[in-house]
């Protein structure tokens, strides 16, 4: 008689119970989610595949887990895609991912305006081969006026850069004189940012198992959750995804506030 593999059990019926979790009520969700979708290259490591084929499966990952997010109504998704830092990966692994990014929004482009959602890119553009460039601005423009899900997409994107860019257009408007020094707070700021008008982040996931902000979304995560996902990007999935906004549900959030008795 075959012997019964118990580690092996206890990790798929941990799988199944995994999957047929119930994503939190619509209220406990968080409005605004923000991905780092690290692991791809770990991912395709470990299968003895190139850097590439992990982007690849990368891909098709974020394709799913945008329908997921559209489909549990969450009103902000944003996404790290690209960082100003990424440049300085190998000439043939930025070059897959623009093509990536590319045919991404080729083929994706319909199915994306038919549901609703609303491209933002958040990041320097001017940077991107004009081919990239045009479908990122078309993406754009084809999808202002739609209110399903807000899908923001950060490229040649960093923190950093953002609030200097910030800076700049505020130190602007005071040396026009349409602003004084002492007018500018924290909504002024916020409104000089790509995601201006948006929500701050309330829930950010980094896949992958690094525990660092890397850059993204400096000003906007100052109260968010953070949740450091030990899944590569590639393996990451609407069950994990559910699994991750009950974790998120759990949490107790008091903005700086002490617990109520
Ligand atoms: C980090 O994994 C991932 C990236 C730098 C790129 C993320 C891009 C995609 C998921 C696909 C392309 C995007 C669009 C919008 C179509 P890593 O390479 O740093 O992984 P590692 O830490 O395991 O090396």
């Amino acid at each position: 008689m075959k012997r019964i593999d118990w580690a092996q059990l206890a990790s798929l019926l941990k799988a199944r119970r995994f999957s047929r979790e119930e994503p939190p009520a619509p209220e406990k969700r968080p409005r605004h989610i923000a991905f780092i979708m690290d692991g791809n290259g770990r991912w395709a490591q470990k299968r003895g595949l190139p850097r590439s084929a992990g982007h690849a499966a990368g891909t098709e990952a974020l394709r799913a887990i945008i329908r997921a997010c559209d489909d549990l109504k969450i009103e902000y998704m944003s996404i790290y895609a690209f960082s100003t830092e990424n440049w300085n990966r190998p000439v043939d692994e930025v070059s897959t991912l623009m093509n990536l990014i590319l045919r991404y929004f080729v083929s994706e482009i319909d199915e994306l305006d038919e549901k609703g959602v609303r491209i933002r890119i958040l990041g320097d553009m001017r940077a991107f081969p004009i081919e990239q460039r045009q479908a990122l601005e078309q993406a754009q423009v084809r999808t202002a006026h739609n209110d399903g899900l807000k899908l923001n997409i950060a490229l040649n994107y960093g923190g950093r850069a953002e609030l200097v860019r910030a800076a700049q257009k505020l130190g602007e408007q005071c040396a026009r004189g349409e602003t004084q020094p002492d007018a500018i707070d924290a909504d002024a700021i916020s409104a000089q940012l790509y995601t201006a008008g948006q929500p701050d982040v309330d829930l950010l996931i980094r896949t992958g198992g690094e525990e660092r902000l890397s850059n993204f979304l400096l000003w906007q995560t100052w109260y968010a959750e953070i949740i450091f996902d030990s899944t590569y990007w590639p393996d990451f999935d609407r069950a994990r995804l559910i699994h991750d906004l009950n974790i998120f549900a759990s949490r107790d959030r008091r903005f700086g506030r002490v617990k109520r008795a």
